[in-house]
């Protein structure tokens, strides 16, 4: 489902418009991707035109069985976040695993709090009974965010990833709608 657009001041004074991401946002996502990519930010890698149209057409696919909810922050006509909650299936389609990223940039103005009402907001109204994620323990924003709006950390796989010949825990965190 598509959800009704708002707009919020930024706390640097900018004009964010959030809104479900369409058609014509695909130059946008693949600027979107592939500057996460470029700033070697964990799970982004740099895709081709024809990548991005592929997943960008899933994407509205799966939203519009219901599959998924989504909303994109958009600058001066730039889409400049992505999230998303995908809902699960059988037993658990309670349940709902939700992700997000910011374009370098346009972090720690608000954006992520903002797009987190509006996702917690449609999963209720969805139905969804509960919210999952993982982070990297090394990324304190996410965590400052995810406490912010009240996920609670529910386990971690220790050491789940190698990178740069450091380990380090994958953590998941929980909330309940
Ligand atoms: C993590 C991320 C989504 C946070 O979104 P954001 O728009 O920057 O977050 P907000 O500005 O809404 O800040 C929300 C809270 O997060 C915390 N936070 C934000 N940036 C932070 C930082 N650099 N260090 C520590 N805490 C931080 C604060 O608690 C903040 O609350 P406050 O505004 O009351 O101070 C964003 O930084 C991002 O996309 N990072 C790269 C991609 C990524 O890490 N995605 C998540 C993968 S699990």
């Amino acid at each position: 489902m598509v959800i009704q657009s708002r707009i919020f001041i930024a706390k640097d004074g900018r004009q964010i418009v959030i809104r479900s991401i369409r058609w014509e946002d695909l130059d946008g996502a693949i600027e979107f991707i592939n500057s996460l990519a470029d700033e070697g930010f964990e799970t982004a890698q740099r895709v081709t035109r024809s990548e991005e149209a592929d997943w960008l057409g899933k994407r509205l696919a799966r939203r519009e069985k219901g599959e998924l909810i989504e909303a994109v922050a958009e600058v001066d006509g730039k889409v400049v976040a992505n999230s998303g909650v995908e809902k699960r299936t059988g037993a658990m389609s309670h349940l709902g695993y939700l992700g997000m990223a910011i374009m370098p940039g346009y972090r720690g103005i608000g954006i992520g709090t903002e797009l987190m009402k509006v996702l917690i907001e449609e999963a209720r109204l969805a139905g969804l009974k509960v919210l999952f994620l993982d982070h990297y323990e090394t990324n304190k924003a996410a965590r400052g965010l995810y406490e912010k709006v009240g996920f609670k950390e529910a386990g971690r796989i220790p050491k789940a990833i190698h990178r740069d010949g450091t380990y380090v825990d994958l953590v998941r965190m929980v909330l309940e709608l």
